[in-house]
């Protein structure tokens, strides 16, 4: 099948940001040399559905390594690096995307991986899956199976299970261990800051930052506002959550409350309308708004638009919204995951863990194929502590083992 993408004289660039990955993703490099040998994909068709930046064309390529021809779709249009996807065509790399690509664009390129007829897959936030439960229903039969990245695509996972209409497989890579306590914290803790600082380039020390939402990721990025020394305030709607983050030391209100005094804004709760008609009509003058959750409706924009009389761009993915009484607020990324549509997204290193653990997840779908079911499968256990081994041993890390007496002590009632 022909490529969609943007040009394909990027490609230079692209593949020198791969090669500045590679350098930096020692875990995927292993799977991929044992892969290229092993060839546990052979024969199979992959299409991954994920933020087509450096680290993922990485695992595109380890992927393919491993026997699969692979097509590649974004999961956000504002998060495709279109010299990264020129790289990737230049590989062998069927690809299905292009940077700014309008709702219709981004939906033709889902079909079109679809079209690719593959047999496994990786989708983010369930775009993919939900597209072979609705319009190409006929194709799901015969998908073996496929992995899901982020907490969002697994609530939706889990609610077509719940109804029983998932028709295939699904790996909740987001549940494992390796992944949320790594990527999901300290990814988004760092790639969420490092978009923020280089989009406004203003300072953070001081300032009143709110995080709405306390879950895996809400706490790296507080924890990361609280090093930059902001004063954190956390919304929640869990009580143990909001216990939490009193015990981690920060401060806890409704937005309602938050809205009045926040000069940054960061939703991060797999939620909708964190930030809406209400707050806005309460907002500080000049507060920047912005979103790491998976889909851009965490910052309510219709009810923005709607209380505005101006809107424009005022700098490289920021928008000035102004209000009747002259208030103006700051929308960051047009409230797209803001550390990927206004950065580079997570650490490499970082991706590596979630990565190995995807590109592992496809191997195991492939080996267990006769004895899974259409049901959201955790990763296994050995497949999250391999992951965490490999990671220790490219450190040079050694940890201790248990003496027999400590298993025998462990397992006892008596002692
Ligand atoms: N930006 C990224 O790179 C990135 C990385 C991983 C996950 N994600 C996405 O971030 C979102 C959060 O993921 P997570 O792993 O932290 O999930 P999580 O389930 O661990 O945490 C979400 C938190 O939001 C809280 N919440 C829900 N509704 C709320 C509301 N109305 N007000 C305040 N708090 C509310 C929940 O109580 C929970 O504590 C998801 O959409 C996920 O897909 C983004």
């Amino acid at each position: 099948m022909d490529s969609m993408i943007r040009d394909i004289q990027l490609a230079p660039s692209g593949q020198l940001k791969i090669d500045w990955v590679e350098q930096h993703m020692p875990i995927l490099s292993q799977l991929k040399r044992e892969f290229s040998e092993r060839k546990p994909l052979a024969g199979k068709k992959a299409v991954i559905c994920l933020h087509l930046e450096a680290k993922t064309a990485y695992l595109a390529l380890t992927v393919q390594a491993a026997g699969a021809e692979v097509a590649v779709c974004a999961s956000n249009p504002l998060s495709t690096q279109d010299d990264v996807v020129a790289a990737l065509v230049q590989n062998g790399v069927t690809a299905f995307a292009r940077y700014g690509a309008s709702d219709e664009e981004y939906k033709l390129h889902l079909n079109k991986a679809l079209d690719f007829d593959p047999d496994i897959l990786i989708d983010d936030g369930g775009d993919l899956v939900s597209l072979l439960h609705s319009e190409r229903k006929e194709q799901a039969q015969k998908i073996i199976g496929g992995a899901e990245e982020t907490t969002t695509g697994i609530l939706r996972l889990r609610a077509l299970a719940r109804e029983g209409l998932l028709q295939f497989p699904m790996m909740a890579v987001n549940d494992a261990q390796m992944k949320y306590l790594f990527d999901n914290r300290y990814g988004t803790g760092q790639s969420v800051w490092d978009a923020i600082m280089r989009t406004t380039n203003l300072v953070v020390c001081g300032k009143v930052v709110v995080v709405g939402g306390y879950g895996w990721c809400g706490k790296g990025v507080a924890a990361r506002a609280s090093g930059l020394n902001a004063r954190v305030v956390v919304t929640e709607i869990d009580p143990i959550k909001a216990n939490e983050a009193l015990m981690d030391g920060y401060e806890v209100m409704p937005m309602i409350e938050a809205a009045k005094i926040g000069d940054i804004f960061i939703t991060v709760t797999g939620n909708r309308d964190i930030v809406r008609k209400e707050h806005f009509e309460v907002i500080k003058d000049k507060a920047i708004l912005s979103n790491a959750g998976h889909f851009d409706v965490e910052v309510n924009k219709e009810d923005l638009k709607e209380l505005s009389t101006s809107v424009k761009v005022v700098r490289n993915n920021i928008e000035e919204y102004t209000f009747a009484d002259g208030r103006k607020v700051y929308l960051l990324g047009e409230g797209r995951l803001v550390n990927l549509a206004a950065g580079d997204g997570h650490p490499a290193e970082v991706m590596d863990l979630t990565f190995a653990l995807q590109a592992l997840s496809l191997e195991y779908l492939i080996n267990e194929r006769d004895n899974l079911r259409a049901e959201v499968y955790s990763v296994p256990e050995e497949i999250d502590r391999k992951v965490a081994t490999l990671r220790l041993g490219a450190l040079g890390i050694e940890v201790d083992e248990l003496t027999e007496k400590q298993k025998q002590y462990l397992s006892s009632w008596q002692e």
